[in-house]
């Protein structure tokens, strides 16, 4: 979200139209072609056209709209924008229901045209960068879709996943609110061999005690008062597939003597029956509490966390994964651009230094809300993140997040963000952050950040 869309191509056969409109987007920075004929500038529109293309309707030769239509068999989002004479506007509604982005009527003020220009090239870049994001996504292994992420804890956690997952092994999720659980688990169940097979989810602190075994048992018609009918246990439910034990230190403790048992000798009974059923299940368990806290005060069985935590996969909180944070937040700006459709405005270095050193105590789901209210926020771009991030209920003092780790962060953040604008060339960076090599080198090394993350493909910029 970090660049504007420059370019401009101006078609009309009038010699001094083109040469003012070229004036006036010229002083905005604008970078502008124009052409006296239509069919001068197809041969520079394509699929990757980063611009905007305004054209006159009436021009000997090939006309306007006829230029419109072949431009967007080209690419059909590509936005035109019509300068019609009076009598042509009827010609440029029609137009504009056939895909134009938006037509001004001549004479216009010079400001129209700017920001008419504006809106349309914000559409374009957004049209552009969600469709790299698409592609980037679909190069990616199902699990980098899934589990965003470029960051040093996050490979580290895809790496962990790869190894754990096609094992049978019960793995203990441990991590904070939001901060991907139950995305994890879901991946550890896609991975494994049982991923055709069902995966059921349990949260464990959301079932009445009372109602708690014959969810997890099921029951036989009769088994208790008010058991109509049979009723199939998540268990049986996830035979041969996955079990997830969401928050599963608020498991009754009578309940877990019982699973206990299940995971010992592989056999269920539905309540109300004594036939024993076998079952073949995966478990994985988590809780953003502390699990050996809770054994230690006798509220979790030991030996019931033993048999859970064969393996235990710690998930980072969101401030410990850097540059993820702008990463997830432009991720989820885009999709809410496109659902809202909305535009996306750019994210300015306040907001970023905000984000980078707020607390996240809500993680990725916390993270995504924001991103959705900075898309439909109607505060100016530059008020929006210190907005929401104030008036997020989630937000906590920053007791656990020390001066010097919102420093550290705040430095590895500018560090990636130089790194990333100028797509890993570190001459660029030294010289824009004014530090000399050998520094950045140290900071780059302390903070584990890697050049090559920030490398554009096909491109070797020099070191
Ligand atoms: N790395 C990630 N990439 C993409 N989306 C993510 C990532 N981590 C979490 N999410 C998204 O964040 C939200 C919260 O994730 P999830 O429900 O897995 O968290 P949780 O740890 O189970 O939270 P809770 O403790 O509240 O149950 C979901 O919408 C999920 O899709
Ligand atoms: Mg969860």
């Amino acid at each position: 979200m970090s660049t504007r869309v420059e370019k401009v191509f101006v078609v009309d056969d009038e010699e001094s139209m083109r040469v003012s409109i070229a004036q006036w987007l010229s002083l905005s920075d604008y970078e502008v072609e124009s052409f006296d004929q239509a069919d001068a500038v197809l041969p520079h529109l394509s699929v990757d056209f980063d611009g905007v293309l305004v054209t006159d309707i009436r021009m000997p030769g090939m006309d306007g709209i006829e230029l419109m239509e072949k431009a967007l068999a080209i690419d059909y989002q590509i936005p035109v924008v019509f300068i019609t004479a009076h009598g042509d506007i009827p010609m440029a509604v029609s137009a504009m229901r056939s895909g134009a982005y938006d037509f001004i009527e001549k004479p216009f003020e010079p400001e129209i045209l700017l920001e008419t220009i504006r809106r349309a090239g914000e559409k374009r870049r957004l049209i552009l960068e969600n469709r790299a994001l698409k592609s980037k996504l679909d190069q990616s292994t199902g699990l980098e879709k899934k589990l965003l992420g470029n960051s040093e804890p996050i490979q580290f956690l895809h790496q962990e996943i790869q190894d754990l997952g096609p094992t049978d092994a019960s793995v203990f999720l441990v991590g904070e609110t939001g901060s991907g659980k139950e995305v994890v688990a879901r991946c550890l169940h896609e991975i494994s061999g049982r991923g055709k097979e069902n995966f059921v989810a349990i949260n464990c602190g959301a079932i009445p005690e009372t109602l708690f075994e014959s969810e997890l048992f099921g029951h036989e018609p009769g088994a208790f008062t008010g058991a109509q009918g049979r009723r199939i246990g998540k268990f049986e439910k996830a035979n041969g597939g996955t079990l997830f034990l969401d928050e599963v230190n608020a498991m009754p403790p009578n309940l877990q003597v019982k699973v206990l048992r299940v995971l010992q000798e592989r056999e269920i009974e539905r309540l109300g029956s004594n036939k024993a059923i076998p079952i073949d299940i995966r478990i994985i368990s988590a809780t953003n509490g502390d699990p050996r806290q809770a054994c230690a005060d006798g509220s979790f069985r030991q030996d019931l966390y033993y048999r859970l935590n064969v393996a235990e996969i710690k998930i980072p909180p969101l401030r410990q994964r850097g540059s993820d944070i702008i990463l997830l937040f432009e991720y989820y700006c885009l999709q809410a651009a496109e659902r809202y459709e909305r535009d996306t405005p750019p994210l300015d270095n306040d907001n970023i230094r905000l984000m980078m050193t707020h607390n996240w105590p809500g993680n990725v789901r916390e993270l995504k809300n924001a991103a959705e209210r900075y898309i439909l926020s109607s505060l100016p771009p530059q008020q929006r993140v210190r907005h929401i991030l104030q008036h997020s209920s989630l937000e906590k003092q920053s007791e656990f997040f020390s001066l010097a780790d919102q420093a550290a962060n705040f430095e590895r953040c500018v560090i990636e963000y130089s790194l990333k604008r100028h797509r890993g060339n570190v001459s660029a960076v030294l010289e824009e952050l004014e530090l000399p090599r050998r520094t950045l080198n140290q900071k780059m090394k302390n903070h584990g950040i890697s050049r090559k993350n920030f490398l554009q493909e096909n491109e070797n910029n020099d070191l």
